[in-house]
């Protein structure tokens, strides 16, 4: 509900954007933030995940530090696959009991404390987490 309403929001803002950049200099798709590589087209998508992440996951983790639940900084490198890692955002001790060595390390490193579940996060909202954790990253 809340997600929707963000989403609508979001996509107001793009149209507002998209009808002032005919007029003036329209955001270049490769423009990059501070020299990092963050791509200005993926920025609104990281304001999703951004509303998401603080809502769901700040409890226990930054991006950039360790807290409760480790830093989420550079995660997508550290699994092999993109719906490995989808799966474990959606139910960890599933994917821990599916033998996945990667994840056990993970659960035995950070004293078997469980992540919850999310059982209802839609794939659109990992997507857009993900976006966050990518544009919030510190080089
Ligand atoms: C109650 C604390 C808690 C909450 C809330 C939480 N996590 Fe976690 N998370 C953990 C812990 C602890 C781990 C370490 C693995 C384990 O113990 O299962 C972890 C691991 C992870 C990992 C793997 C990190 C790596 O280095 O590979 C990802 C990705 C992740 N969490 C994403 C999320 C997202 C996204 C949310 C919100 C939707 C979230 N977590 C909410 C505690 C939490």
């Amino acid at each position: 509900m809340k997600f929707d309403m963000i989403r609508t929001v979001s996509i107001g803002l793009i149209i507002l954007l998209a009808a002032c950049g005919e007029a003036s200099e329209k955001p270049s798709a490769d423009k990059t933030d501070n020299g990092s590589k963050v791509k200005v087209d993926t920025s609104e998508l990281a304001e999703t995940g951004q509303s998401i992440f603080l809502q769901q996951c700040a409890s226990c983790h930054a991006v950039n530090m360790n807290l409760s639940g480790p830093a989420l900084k550079g995660v997508e490198k550290r699994w092999k696959s993109k719906e490995k890692l989808a799966a474990f955002i959606h139910n960890s001790q599933a994917v821990i009991s599916s033998n996945d060595a990667y994840a056990q390390d993970l659960f035995e490193h950070w004293h078997k404390v469980q992540m919850p579940p999310f059982p209802s996060i839609k794939e659109e909202e990992i997507t857009a987490i993900l976006a966050y954790i990518k544009h919030a990253e510190s080089n």
